[in-house]
Order: C-alpha cells, then sequence, then structure tokens
C-alpha cells in the first residue's frame, strides 16, 4: 500500500482535509477525489496548460504537484472562479469572442488570463501573449482569445 499523508487544504473557499496516497497529484485529486473535471488533463507532464490551476493565487500546472505541496495551501479551480452558478466577464467574453472552439484548454486558459489581468489590468497584446505563453490551444490560433483577455481588461477598466 502506497505511503498515506493528511492534507488539509481549501480548495474553492471550501476547507478539505484527505488522507491519501503521498504520490496522489493535485489534478488527480481534483479530478478524480472532487469530482472537479473543470481542470483538464492534457499531456500529463508539465508542456500544456490545460491542467492550470491557482495555488496561493498563482497559476501552477496540477499534473506536477504532489498533495504533500497543497498541505496548508489553498487552491482555485475553474469551478471556483466565478460567483455560484455564474460565470465572470473574462469567461463571457472567451465565449462572445469565439475564445472557445472544442474547450480543452479554456480552463487553464481562462485561469492564466484571470492571474494575468489581476496582476495587469491593462495588458498589451504582447503581455498577453506572454501571459498565456504557457497554454496550448490547438484550435483557435489564439487571435481570439486575446480578444477576449482584451475585452475583459477593457470592461474591468471601465467599471
Ligand atoms: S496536463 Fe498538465 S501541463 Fe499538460
Ligand atoms: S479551443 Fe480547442 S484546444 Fe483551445
Amino acid at each position: 500500500m502506497p505511503f498515506q499523508i493528511t492534507v488539509d487544504c481549501e480548495v474553492n473557499g471550501e476547507r478539505i482535509i484527505r488522507t491519501l496516497p503521498a504520490t496522489m497529484l493535485l489534478s488527480e485529486f481534483l479530478r478524480q477525489e472532487l469530482g472537479l473535471t473543470g481542470t483538464k488533463l492534457g499531456c500529463n507532464k508539465g508542456s500544456c496548460g490545460a491542467c492550470t490551476v491557482l495555488l496561493d493565487g498563482k497559476p501552477v500546472n496540477s499534473c506536477l504537484i504532489f498533495m504533500p505541496q497543497v498541505h496548508k495551501h489553498t487552491v482555485v479551480t475553474i469551478e471556483g472562479l466565478g460567483k455560484e452558478g455564474e460565470l465572470t466577464d473574462l469567461q463571457k467574453a472567451f465565449i462572445e469572442e469565439g475564445a472557445v472552439q472544442c474547450g480543452f484548454c479554456t480552463p487553464g486558459m481562462v485561469i492564466v488570463s484571470e492571474f494575468l489581468l489581476r496582476k495587469n489590468p491593462c495588458p498589451t497584446e504582447e503581455e498577453i501573449r506572454d501571459g498565456i505563453a504557457g497554454n496550448l490551444c490547438r484550435c483557435t490560433g489564439y487571435t481570439k482569445i486575446i480578444r477576449a483577455i482584451q475585452k475583459a481588461a477593457k470592461c474591468r477598466a471601465e467599471h
């Protein structure tokens, strides 16, 4: 039986205490233990960004984080970004700008974009490209994603 550890963490505002195999990845924990399947698994080796979540407010590839690293830390997934049942302005902008095609990259893209806009509310196109550089999209050619991020930034600036 694999070595077990008890992890005490917060996920999307809820305190969670679980005893788990020490080798369990955060991506597995979110999807299999908590049923938070909005976090996608692409490459499973830190190259595609599909599994991105916020760990203490910073984007990480959850396929590279072992659960002991999450002990006493805070995780936010795509399910926890908006108020319950509501999309954020950024999520709405992704839909309105056609930045969601197959949707597989979208949760990770939205998470890194949210991080970017919190840090830099008026990013240039180059800064947006840099901000999403670790996240791959096979469908959109990135133009619509960039437009969606610019739209959300503009809305936030106006409010
Ligand atoms: S699935 Fe984690 S980076 Fe690709
Ligand atoms: S929308 Fe399909 S991978 Fe980005």
